[in-house]
């Protein structure tokens, strides 16, 4: 591989154009066929034994009409709109399935991510995350989640140069940076710079041109180190460090967050724990910020913004807040004396033991196991940590007491990745935004794969609605009520507030 030579999607001569254009059309006029064939056998299937080919089908007897429906069961899933169908009149809209927080709702099919929450079992496009701990590197895992397939050396190669020389970012976003407060939530300028970047790269808005799609893969994996350390920098009130080329992904980050002067030499033993820590945190299927990115991305907006989505939605305490919230949390027990009491007000529901508990998992989430075992290694590099014991024991007494288990309440990825970026000097207010900087490739597999699902369109749930109907407009001196704002907002700050 020439240096300086750009992994591409597209080719690049007009002859290689004319050859990758046949080559799709072939392609293409293939899925159709393949589509009319599954349509035909489809038909021809439900005509003989009902709804589907394998028989797989749910009855459904209607008792508001005595009306009785059959419905296809595909992947262990119906499909919602099948009960469209279920209609007490010609007029009736139809049955919908309600499901607030999709706790039983598939919302894709997707290749990239399984997980077995029951068995504690998380796979990338197959391959056990235990095994790409072990033997893999962030950078790899980011290719493998977008590509579908381990790099073969060359490729590996190109991909690391490209992301590697997308590093650095416009001075202008410096300028941008420079406008926060000192004290602004490094996780809120993450998402605020991330956000901008769609306006320094425009043409990011054609998503139909893979060029364009693999540019922004690219800069978005490249660039958020820059912007997360960036931030941080900007917090601590220090210059900005550029990128240095010649360090990997982790090492640069370390560099740029902690370099004071040119001698800094990153410790290659906490580079690796950061490492294994991006791996281990670079996808999770259809979560709340993937969510995010898939639906604000089905607009077809172009890429940076609906990873600024992403952002948002993990910047919250119930997601990717979770780790800064567990240190909180240890700080606060203080010593290993107070975990009976502090369990107690778990249990009478006074506060949450963070860290614990997945929507999914309900087992030892795997990533915990995997972080757990190398908070030892890391802690021998820094030097130890009180809060390990506490939460050592808070875990013990948690997984011996009824109320947790009976739950399914088991450590998650954040109950210990907090205690390693503490050990690597990272503040607390930096844990999300070093969730996501890995977070980013496997956004970017979610949308680069939503995009080209050809059953995706513009997400859009539907809603019961519960309000009043057909009301009349009261002039305002006709209203009749109390003076004072009444209802859910409406409660005026007693504390001091900043701003304006
Ligand atoms: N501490 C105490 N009780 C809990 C906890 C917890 N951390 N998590 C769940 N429960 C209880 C909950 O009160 C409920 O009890 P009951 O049935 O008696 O009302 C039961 O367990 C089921 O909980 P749920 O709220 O229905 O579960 P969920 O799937 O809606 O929530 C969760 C999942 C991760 C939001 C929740 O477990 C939680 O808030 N955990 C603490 C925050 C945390 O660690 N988040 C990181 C998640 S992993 C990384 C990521 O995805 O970002």
């Amino acid at each position: 591989m020439r240096s300086g030579e750009i992994l591409r999607l597209t080719p690049q001569t007009p002859a290689e154009e004319d050859e990758v254009a046949t080559k799709q059309q072939a392609q293409e006029a293939t899925r159709e066929q393949a589509k009319a064939a599954d349509a035909d056998k489809a038909k021809a299937d439900s005509s003989e034994d009902g709804a589907g080919a394998s028989g797989d089908s749910l009855s459904i007897t209607d008792n508001r009409t005595g009306n009785s429906y059959e419905l296809e069961i595909t992947e262990g899933t119906v499909r919602a709109m099948d009960l469209r169908q279920i209609k007490v009149s010609e007029d009736d809209f139809g049955l919908m399935a309600y499901d607030p927080a999709f706790t039983n709702t598939a919302s894709c099919r997707s290749a990239i991510t399984y997980i077995d929450g029951e068995a504690g079992i998380l796979q990338h496009r197959g391959i056990p995350v235990e095994q790409l701990a072990e033997h893999s590197s962030y950078l790899e895992v980011a290719y493998l989640v977008i590509f579908g397939q381990l790099p073969t050396k060359p490729q590996l190669e190109r991909w690391t140069f490209d992301v590697t020389h997308h590093t650095f970012v416009h001075e202008d976003i410096k300028k941008f940076l420079e406008g926060f407060r000192h004290d602004a939530h490094p996780m809120g300028m993450l998402l605020a710079s991330v956000g901008a970047l769609s306006t320094f790269y425009p043409d990011a808005k054609q998503i139909d041109d893979p060029e364009e799609r693999y540019m922004a893969a690219i800069r978005l994996i490249a660039k958020m180190p820059t912007l997360a350390a960036f931030a941080y920098r900007h917090s601590m009130g220090l210059p900005y460090f550029y990128p240095d080329n010649e360090l990997s992904y982790s090492e640069n980050f370390l560099s740029m967050l902690f370099k004071m002067e040119n001698t800094y030499k990153p410790d290659p033993r906490l580079a690796k724990a950061l490492d294994i820590l991006f791996i281990l945190h670079a996808d999770h299927e259809q979560n709340c910020s993937t969510n995010a990115v898939r639906g604000v991305g089905s607009s077809q907006v172009d890429p940076y913004s609906a990873v600024a989505a992403g952002v948002a939605a993990l910047y919250g305490p119930l997601h990717g807040g979770a780790n800064e919230a567990v240190l909180r949390m240890l700080r606060r027990i203080e010593t290993p004396d107070n975990i009976p009491d502090f369990l107690e007000g778990v249990k009478n529901r006074d506060e949450k033991l963070m860290g614990f508990g997945h929507r999914v998992y309900k087992n030892y989430d795997p990533r915990a196991r995997i972080i757990k075992s190398h908070v030892d290694e890391v802690l021998a590099a820094t030097g130890d940590n009180p809060l390990l014991d506490i939460a050592m024991e808070l875990e013990k007494r948690a997984l011996d007491d009824d109320y947790f288990t009976s739950r399914k309440l088991y450590p998650n990825v954040d109950f210990y990745s907090g205690l390693i970026y503490e050990a690597l000097n990272i503040p607390t207010e930096m844990f999300t935004v070093i969730f996501a900087i890995p977070r980013t490739a496997g956004w970017v597999a979610q949308w680069l794969e939503m995009i080209d699902d050809p059953e995706q369109k513009i997400a859009r749930p539907r809603q019961i609605y519960t309000g009043k109907r057909d009301e009349d407009y009261v002039a305002p001196w006709d209203r009749k009520g109390p003076e004072k704002i009444t209802g859910p907002p409406a409660r005026r700050p007693k504390r001091p507030r900043r701003g304006a």
